[in-house]
């Protein structure tokens, strides 16, 4: 029986119960984060505290944490859980309230935090690498904010799940802007390509360590519109989430990309990733220890 986080008490997750009037439930209006723990050590805990924040500024839910309350409740929810490799989920909403549109007065946010074993790619996935198909981005104009009302997305990310496919990789007016629930790297020439950061996509904190990672690596890297052709006629696809850190994308819409195999580059990132996880771990360790 696993233990969640229920405004203000951890609880068996059979005994949390929302109210059917909460806003989350009735207009999915709320944000949500998802951080990875590894061995019990958060992964980049400030930067998804940070973009909590974020989210809930631009959604205007006030926010019933201070930066170290969030990390306290994370840090306990995940010490109660008998595994050591956790994604931990947390989402706030906009409370319980009358059911109408315009904003309660006086609603206090729901904060509800759950951990489940963290699905990272198996050896094999990292080795053979996955499928994607692709679809028209045809979700809101505020894709930045990591908002709990995730029928666009679901709806996208099923067309994969029909075709068998591991994400769907979504264009914009013809240009590459994310997937269903991760970002999209493109590689070409030796180069690391990807959409600028914008309203069109989710900030991915993966994407931020790809890109640090990258940065010290000396690899080239450039931000800048990517055009479905030119997507189309990648050598290498990737697609990075803190659930599927980085993993490469080998044929789309049933079409090899590259030669069909996870690519020289990717296997470089995937390494680099693997020894930065370590790294942050074990200082992590050190710090819980000290
Ligand atoms: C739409 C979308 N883009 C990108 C990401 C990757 O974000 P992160 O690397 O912070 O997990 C996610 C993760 O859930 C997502 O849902």
């Amino acid at each position: 029986m696993s233990t969640v986080y229920l405004n203000g008490k951890f609880m068996p997750i059979e005994e949390a119960r929302v109210p059917v009037l909460d806003r989350g439930f009735i207009f999915g209006d709320g944000v949500y984060e998802l951080v990875p723990v590894y061995s019990r050590v958060p992964f980049r805990l400030d930067e998804h505290l940070a973009r909590l924040e974020r989210s809930l500024d631009a959604a205007r839910i006030r926010n019933p944490h201070s930066r170290a309350e969030w990390r306290a409740i994370v840090l306990e929810l995940a010490a109660k859980q008998p595994f050591e490799d956790q994604g931990v989920y947390f989402q706030v909403t906009r409370g319980v309230a009358k059911r109408d549109h315009a904003f309660p007065k006086d609603a206090v946010p729901t904060v509800f935090m759950m951990s489940n074993p963290l699905s990272t790619p198996s050896q094999e996935a990292v080795e053979r690498g996955a499928s994607a198909v692709s679809a028209v981005d045809d979700r809101w104009l505020h894709c930045d904010i990591k908002s709990i009302s995730l029928i666009g997305n679901v709806l996208l990310r099923q067309i994969s799940a029909d075709a068998g496919g591991a994400e769907t990789i979504l264009f914009r007016n013809g240009k590459l802007s994310e997937a269903s629930a991760s970002n999209v790297f493109v590689i070409k020439g030796g180069v690391i390509l990807s959409p600028a950061k914008s309203n069109l996509i989710l900030p991915g904190i993966t994407y931020d360590v790809v890109v640090e990672i990258a940065t010290a690596a000396k690899l080239p890297l450039e931000f800048r519109d990517l055009a479905e052709a030119e997507v189309r006629s990648a050598d290498e696809l990737w697609v990075t989430s803190s659930s599927k850190e980085v993993l490469a994308i080998v044929t789309l819409d049933g079409k090899p990309v590259g030669n069909g195999k996870p690519g020289p580059m990717f296997r470089q990132m995937h390494r680099l990733y693997q020894d930065f996880k370590q790294k942050v771990m074990r200082a992590g360790k050190e710090r819980q220890a000290a």
